[in-house]
């Protein structure tokens, strides 16, 4: 499988943070894949949040696979900083509290950590000094966006009120009455186009599979994270429009205090594999109940896509479920896997309506028949 390998993610992404935080809602794979004890999990890594979330619902074991290596040392460190810190000095350390603590606390935790990741982390301190949180190449896009565009188009009053709402009514009113200018529209589409995105946020390659333009659609998603989807409580929205959290209990599961406990409690649960699904699937020693893919079909061809659900099945216990996202690429549940894979689109359909990471374009449920 080879021939199968990844190549955008391995040469182009590899080397530095692609996600510093997960992009995708802990609560769409909660529902979707009903996580509990006697599950083993096997999980995209990305920046590791996901996976503790799965871990935090109590799955027996989760297993974090990335091709990336700063995406295993980041999650890997988040992990060591909740076994080792308390729940306010954690938020410190990755950027969300007091300046000046940050690498103190860094130096607090990285005995515990493996050699490589600490060689990492010793190298690239200066992220942590920065408040690493916001260090990801898709999070210093936002960031560009939050800082450069979003102020020409609507003032802090604005976004203070949306953010404020309390009610959908109270979103669709604003929206409509404030939000939804031409400044917004237009410049919405040009930073989020396919050329310029290619030249930021993401790469060239990341749009190989992708057909047609793309700001319409990301514009589409955004109206409808702003007003069909609560504000009250949407994490992923309130980073991108303010470049933070808010409060914190309702932030990252793993950052919230009742969070931070459950996983330090699950922390034995969770492992790392540095290495791609196509080179860790065909000598995984156990096979797993529930899979958790992010939105990694997007990148590949048709049949790559087919070729690992195959070879999921094949290291799945029976009536496992996997869930995946397709952000701009549809990737489902191909005809001919039908009688080895049953997906579950209305659920999938209903999940994905109320995701307040919104950008994706869908959502899959499937279960290993
Ligand atoms: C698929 S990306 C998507 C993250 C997020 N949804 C986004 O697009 O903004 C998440 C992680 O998957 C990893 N990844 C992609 N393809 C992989 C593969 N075939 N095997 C293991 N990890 C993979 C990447 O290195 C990355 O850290």
């Amino acid at each position: 499988m080879s021939e199968l390998r990844s190549t955008v993610e391995d040469s182009i992404l590899a080397r530095a943070i692609s996600y510093a935080q997960c992009w995708e809602d802990p609560a769409l794979l909660q529902a979707a894949l009903a996580v509990g004890p006697g599950d083993h999990v096997l999980s995209i890594c990305s920046a590791g949040d996901n996976s503790f979330a799965l871990a935090m619902a109590g799955a027996s074991s989760v297993t974090c696979i990335d091709l990336s290596f700063p995406q295993i040392a980041l999650a890997e460190l988040k992990l060591a900083a909740v076994r080792a810190l308390p729940v306010q000095s954690v938020r410190s350390m990755f950027g969300l509290g007091h300046f000046g603590r940050r690498v103190w606390f860094y130096h607090y935790v990285r005995d515990n950590l493996r050699p490589e990741v600490r060689a990492y982390w010793d190298h690239h301190e200066e992220l942590i000094r920065l408040g690493l949180l916001g260090q990801g190449r898709f999070e210093r896009y936002l960031d560009t966006f939050r800082t450069r565009v979003l102020p020409l188009v609507h003032g802090r009053d604005t976004i203070d009120a949306m953010l404020a709402c309390t009610s959908l009514d109270e979103q669709r009113t604003l929206y409509a009455e404030r939000w939804d200018t031409w400044r917004w529209r237009g410049l919405f589409k040009l930073f989020f186009s396919r050329f310029v995105m290619s030249r930021s946020g993401r790469s060239p390659e990341h749009f190989a599979q992708v057909e047609g333009a793309v700001a319409d659609r990301f514009l589409a998603r955004a109206k409808h994270a702003l007003t069909e989807i609560p504000v009250s409580d949407n994490f992923f929205l309130r980073w991108m429009l303010t470049g933070e959290h808010g409060d914190l209990e309702l932030g990252p599961p793993w950052l919230t205090t009742e969070g931070h406990a459950k996983l330090r409690a699950a922390a034995d649960n969770l492992s790392f594999v540095h290495a791609s699904l196509e080179d860790y699937l065909p000598r995984a020693a156990k096979s797993f109940r529930k899979f958790n893919y992010s939105n990694l079909f997007e990148y590949v061809p048709a049949a790559h896509h087919v070729a690992l659900l195959d070879l999921s099945i094949q290291h799945a216990a029976p009536g496992a479920r996997l869930a995946y996202w397709n952000l701009l690429v549809p990737r489902s549940r191909p005809a001919s896997l039908a009688e080895r894979l049953q997906p579950d689109p209305e659920l999938a359909a209903s999940l994905l309506a109320r995701d307040r990471a919104f950008v994706y374009g869908g959502f899959n449920v499937e279960t290993v028949t």
